[in-house]
């Protein structure tokens, strides 16, 4: 299994592209099976995950053709992929595909609306809380469809061959169970309304493809999506939007070290509250052409607390990266998860740094240190993985991360995109 080997106390100085989201690709990806048309997607990253999903696609019968670089302009740019789902020739998602990524479950609302009926194992994806299904069933249930769970798969079906539009309200934000409601409602008779919608980014660039597509969605952007079902959807062409926690990420790792990043291709609209937070941490933020620079402001690391909430909140696939620079804080300072109950598994394995945390309930608590020492490590999530890396960017001598196929589920060549910056840091194969 490879490795990462870093030894830190260099600072990051250049350039890092920021890649298309996984987070937008992947639901993305997924639409292309309403329709029998291709859909072409732009500024896809290359992702394990990215990989994972076209097989999962391969075996529903979607065509996959990768034509290469974005634009052709470096050797990090996105890929162009054309999913066409002419027919679908299987609607089954099964266990062995399924089980390893949780948005590989989100099938089931362009399955069920295109075909009348999915059978979906039920999902897996990180180990950060039990991650129920249960809005995603009752929100189809409401647009008429009837679900069994039956060894491990939900098997549901639109009675008559066709889900009917209805008003559906989550009980809490939800960002998978709106892309699938949302994608099902499009080929449904009659209106569907979302309230308490997901505001995430991700949803919006779905909903804005879906529309590319022909599907007829008000309220984007807002709580409260309104979609009107047709009987068809086409082919477009749609681009992955810039990956706002790999821009978060990176941002973290250079107020870690110090130095001056240009992240090229950043969105600050897209991770505003992550941002606020940052400066407030004593990094100096920038938007110029081409993307976002970050510097350190002399200040040192200043602690600052941090809640985790629904976008336009800060996010929780940030939170890890936010401990790791809170563990050389000049302070203390408490890190509150509120949107998944099991997300501070990085804790210990940041401890073997010589971090000081000490968790209450969903809430950590981060004393900074003045020094962190290189360790073995390893990580059971990819974000949680990815705060190692940036704990070790500024620990003293040698740091190696175990497992890091977490790593390349989520960010596209890190120790390229690093190393270019002056970080000392490798990948170990085997
Ligand atoms: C998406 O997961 C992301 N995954 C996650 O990123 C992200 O952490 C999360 O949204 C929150 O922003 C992808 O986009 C592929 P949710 P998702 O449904 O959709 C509860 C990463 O590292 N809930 O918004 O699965 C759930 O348990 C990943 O890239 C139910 O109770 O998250 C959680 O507490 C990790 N019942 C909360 O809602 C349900 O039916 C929010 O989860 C569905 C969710």
């Amino acid at each position: 299994m490879d490795r990462i080997r870093l030894v830190g106390g260099n600072e990051l100085n250049g350039e890092i592209p920021i890649s298309g989201a996984k987070n937008a690709a992947l639901p993305l990806m997924i639409a292309s099976l309403l329709t029998d048309e291709p859909l072409v997607l732009v500024n896809v990253p290359r992702l394990a995950d990215v990989k994972q999903l076209e097989r999962i696609l391969e075996n529903h019968g979607v065509d996959i053709a990768v034509h290469g670089r974005r634009r052709g302009d470096t050797d990090m740019g996105g890929q162009r992929i054309t999913f066409t789902a002419s027919d679908i020739v299987d609607t089954t998602a099964p266990y062995e595909l399924v089980s390893t990524m949780r948005a590989s479950f989100w099938v089931i609302g362009p399955l069920l609306a295109r075909e009348g009926n999915a059978r979906v194992s039920l999902p897996g994806g990180c180990a950060i809380g039990t991650r129920p299904v249960d809005f995603y069933l009752d929100g189809l249930r409401q647009l008429s469809a009837e679900i069994d769970i039956d060894g491990g798969y939900v098997v549901a079906r639109a009675p008559g061959g066709r889900l009917k539009g209805a008003n559906v309200r989550f009980p809490k934000v939800s960002v998978g169970a709106t892309h699938v409601v949302m994608m099902a409602a499009t080929l449904a008779e009659g209106t569907t309304i979302i309230e308490n919608a997901a505001r995430e980014p991700e949803v919006s660039n779905l909903a804005e493809c879906l529309v590319a597509m022909g599907a007829k969605i008000t309220g984007i952007g807002t709580e409260r999506l309104v979609i009107e079902g047709v009987d068809k959807l086409n082919g477009a062409i749609h681009e992955v939007l810039p990956d706002r926690i790999e821009t978060g990420t990176y941002a973290m790792a250079a107020a870690m070290t110090g130095g001056n990043v240009l992240l090229r291709n950043a969105r600050p609209d897209l991770l505003q509250s992550a941002l606020d937070v940052l400066s407030r941490a004593g990094s100096d933020i920038t938007s110029e052409e081409g993307g976002l620079r970050i510097r350190r402001n002399g200040n040192g690391i200043l602690p600052v607390d941090v809640e985790t909430d629904p976008f336009p909140g800060f996010p929780t696939d940030l939170q890890a990266q936010f401990m790791a620079l809170m563990t050389r804080s000049n302070g203390v300072s408490a890190i509150k998860e509120t949107i998944f109950e099991n997300r501070f598994m990085h804790v210990a394995e940041l401890a073997r740094f010589g971090a000081k945390i000490h968790v209450d309930g969903q809430t950590a608590h981060v004393t900074g240190v003045p020094e962190l020492k290189g360790a073995q490590v390893m990580a059971t999530d990819l974000r949680a993985s990815v705060s190692l890396v940036i704990a070790g960017l500024a620990a003293k001598g040698e740091t190696v991360v175990n497992r890091i196929y977490h790593l390349d589920r989520g960010f596209e060549r890190l120790e390229d995109k690093l190393s270019r910056c002056g970080a000392e840091i490798e990948r170990i194969a085997g």
